[in-house]
């Protein structure tokens, strides 16, 4: 798979990875496009449903993983893992309470600069920290 979607500077070489990275790059279309106007706020429902599924199966999964492995890091991962699952619900919850639609609009940026900044320094940095030690336990 080629991930196509997933751009070139935040991509990890992975495959699990890139996958679940890429899940989350169809997030931030389906908001820019509520932000654009093209959708209604309810089009946003599906899109915190994939924010929990990114959680609740992709973050376990990589702590799994880091147990089995021993990974030194650990703590730290997790303690990002942590921080965006609150500052996410925070905004889901948020924007299911905004009054209107510019309240709604002004969230869904706050949720895409989020998840910019999550993309460039969670993925490139910390999981990518965690795929590097991977790749040298299985050699
Ligand atoms: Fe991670």
């Amino acid at each position: 798979m080629k991930h196509q979607y997933l751009p070139a500077k935040v991509k990890l070489g992975n495959e699990d990875f890139d996958f679940q990275h890429e899940m989350l790059f169809f997030v931030v279309e389906g908001i820019v496009d509520y932000t654009k106007g093209r959708g209604e706020s309810g089009d946003i429902d599906p899109i915190f449903r994939i924010f929990h599924d990114y959680i609740d199966m992709y973050f376990k999964h990589e702590e799994d993983r880091m147990r089995e492995l021993n990974y030194p890091d650990i703590d730290k991962h997790i303690s990002e893992h942590g921080t965006f699952e609150i500052r996410v619900l925070d905004l889901e919850r948020a924007f299911m309470t905004a009054p209107d639609r510019a309240s709604k609009v002004a969230i869904a940026r706050t949720v895409l600069d989020y998840l910019y900044d999550w993309m460039e320094t969670h993925f490139v940095r910390t999981d990518k920290e965690f795929c590097d030690y991977m790749a040298a336990r299985e050699h």
